[in-house]
C-alpha cells in the first residue's frame, strides 16, 4: 500500500491572507492525520511565504510523522536539526517561484549533500532527494546517500492536464522507480498531482509514497478535507 503525504501549505496560505490563526495548522495536521493522511508535509520556504517557524514547532511536537521540505541551505540544515521532524525532503528553491519548478541540480550540489545527507542520516532523520526523473539523477542520489527521493512529476501533470501525449513522460517516471528501487532507494513522487495523474502514477508498484498538496487542499473546499483524502487513498489501492 503506498502512503500519502499530505502537504498543507496551502492551508498556510489562506490562514496567512487573513493574518490571523484561521485556518489553524496544527489542527489541520491533527485533522488530515486523522482522516488518513500518512503524514504531513510542510515546506517551510526561505521568505516564508506560507509556512511558518512556529508552524514546524508545534507540529513536531506531536506524535505526527512529519515530512519538512527545505532548501539545502546552512540556516534551513539548522532548524531541521533543531526541529528534528521525522523525514526531510531537499527541494530547489528560487525566490520568486511560485512552487518549486524542478528537481534538484545534484552535479553542481554533490558536495554539500552529501555533507548535508551525512548529517540527516546520523540523526536518524529520512532524507530524501526531490529530483527530475532521470536515471543519471537516480545514480548520483545513490551516490550521495540519500534514503529516498522524490520523482518531481510537475511535467506529468501538466501533460496529463493539457490532454497531450503524456507516455515518454510516464515512461520517464517507470525506468527511474525501478532503477532507483532496485539500488535500494526509497522511490516517491509528488507535484501537480490530482485524481488523475494519482490513478495513473498508482500502477507503478516500485512508488512507495506520494507527496500532494495544491490539488487535495483546493479540493476540499467543494469535498472536505476527510472525503479528499480518503478518495487519494481510494485511488492508491
Ligand atoms: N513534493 C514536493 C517536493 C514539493 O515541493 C511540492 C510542492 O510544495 C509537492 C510535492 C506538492 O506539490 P502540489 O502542491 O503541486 O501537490
Amino acid at each position: 500500500m503506498k502512503k500519502l503525504g499530505v502537504n498543507i501549505d496551502h492551508i498556510a496560505t489562506l490562514r496567512n491572507a487573513r493574518g490571523e490563526d484561521h485556518p489553524n495548522i496544527l489542527f489541520a495536521a491533527k485533522y488530515a492525520y486523522k482522516k488518513g493522511a500518512d503524514s504531513i508535509t510542510i515546506h517551510l520556504r526561505e521568505d516564508r511565504r506560507h509556512i511558518k517557524d512556529y508552524d514546524l514547532k508545534q507540529i513536531v511536537k506531536t506524535k505526527i510523522p512529519l515530512n519538512l521540505e527545505l532548501a539545502a541551505s546552512k540556516s534551513m540544515v539548522k532548524i531541521a536539526l533543531k526541529n528534528k521532524p521525522n523525514y526531510i525532503c531537499i527541494v530547489p528553491e528560487k525566490r520568486k517561484e511560485i512552487t518549486t519548478e524542478g528537481g534538484l541540480n545534484l552535479k553542481k550540489n554533490t558536495v554539500f549533500l552529501k555533507k548535508i545527507i551525512k548529517i540527516f542520516n546520523s540523526n536518524k532523520i529520512r532524507t530524501s532527494l526531490f529530483i527530475d526523473p532521470n536515471i543519471n539523477s537516480i545514480n548520483l542520489s545513490k551516490d550521495i546517500g540519500t534514503k529516498c527521493v522524490e520523482l518531481h512529476t510537475g511535467k506529468l501533470s501538466t501533460l496529463i492536464k493539457k490532454k497531450l501525449n503524456y507516455s515518454y513522460e510516464l515512461e520517464k517516471i517507470k525506468k527511474c522507480a525501478i532503477v532507483g528501487k532496485s539500488l535500494g532507494i526509497e522511490v516517491h513522487a509528488g507535484h501537480g498531482m490530482d485524481y488523475k495523474t494519482t490513478k495513473i502514477l498508482s500502477k507503478i508498484n516500485e512508488i512507495s509514497e506520494f507527496n500532494i498538496g495544491h490539488f487535495l487542499i483546493g479540493e476540499s473546499i467543494f469535498n472536505g478535507l476527510g472525503n479528499t483524502i480518503k478518495k487519494f487513498k481510494k485511488l492508491m489501492k
